[in-house]
């Protein structure tokens, strides 16, 4: 069984092969998703949230991903492995590339920042220095505090082609993935059609190159509500292998997201 590498997911894109990613923070879950087929596993500082109970990512460190990251590393055979950069690590160019080093040291192979234009620097720096880049647009949790909570982002047609050029910027600076949060499905269309690079979505409807979720939220065991463009396997499946294999069958065949999952 060959790794997916970024290589793997444009041949997806290219072949309209929708494909599946799932947030992991341990060896055993990761193990089990990536031997169910999952292709792209990511230690997401969402584990500031589902791990150590904040109401947000931003008290999320480095030494936090790294520590995951590895243990993460060590369950994974095929997936891709994306570490995310948490809140501030990435504030400048130099402090980007000594975090971002410290993750793919500790396992991952592809590194995630959020933000659009005023990040084209960084992504070209550590694409340059060997760190493939997973961009992220739309709601970026880091940023909850300037959006005022946890908002659909790009409802106004101005807003909407500003986060289209922040795509193509980003991917003309050596961005490799895109993951685009909580966004009307119309314009994650648009940025899909619009970019080479895949595009993996969570919220933003079905038209996505991919889709992403939370394992917490999958397996039904978020501690409060769960959000709106997410689905509950483990209630249709009683077990565990079986929700991961349905949810991969769902993005493959086009069932999920399904409407009431997304943002119109
Ligand atoms: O932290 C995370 O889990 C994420 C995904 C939801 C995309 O960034
Ligand atoms: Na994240």
């Amino acid at each position: 069984m060959s790794k997916v590498t970024s290589s793997t997911l444009i041949k997806f894109k290219q072949e309209g092969k929708k494909f599946t990613a799932l947030t992991a923070y341990d060896a055993s879950f990761a193990g089990a998703f990536d031997n169910e087929g999952i292709d792209v596993l990511l230690v997401g500082d969402s584990l500031g949230m589902v791990l150590q109970g904040h109401n947000d990512t931003l008290p999320v460190t480095v030494n936090d991903i790294a520590y995951h990251t590895a243990s993460v590393n060590r369950g994974c055979k095929r997936a891709l492995l994306i570490a995310d950069m948490p809140f501030m690590s990435y504030a400048t160019p130099e402090q980007t590339m000594t975090n971002a080093s410290t993750l793919m040291q500790a396992g991952a192979t592809m590194v995630k920042l959020e933000g659009g234009e005023w990040l084209l620097e960084s992504v070209k720096m550590l694409t340059e220095r060997g760190i493939p880049v997973c961009a992220h647009l739309g709601l970026t949790p880091q940023s909850v505090h300037v959006f005022g909570g946890f908002k659909i982002q790009g409802r106004e047609e101005d807003k909407a082609q500003q986060m289209v050029d922040d795509a193509l910027a980003l991917q003309a600076a050596g961005a490799q993935l895109l993951v685009v949060e909580c966004i009307p499905s119309a314009l994650a269309k648009r940025i899909t059609d619009a970019l080479t690079i895949p595009v993996i979505g969570i919220g933003a409807g079905r038209d996505t190159d991919g889709q992403i979720l939370v394992m917490h939220d999958v397996l039904g065991i978020s501690s409060g509500y769960i959000p709106k463009f997410s689905k509950n396997y483990l209630q249709q499946t009683g077990e565990i292998r079986a929700a991961v294999r349905a949810y991969i069958e769902e993005v493959a065949n086009g069932t999920f997201p399904a409407d009431e999952h997304a943002f119109n």
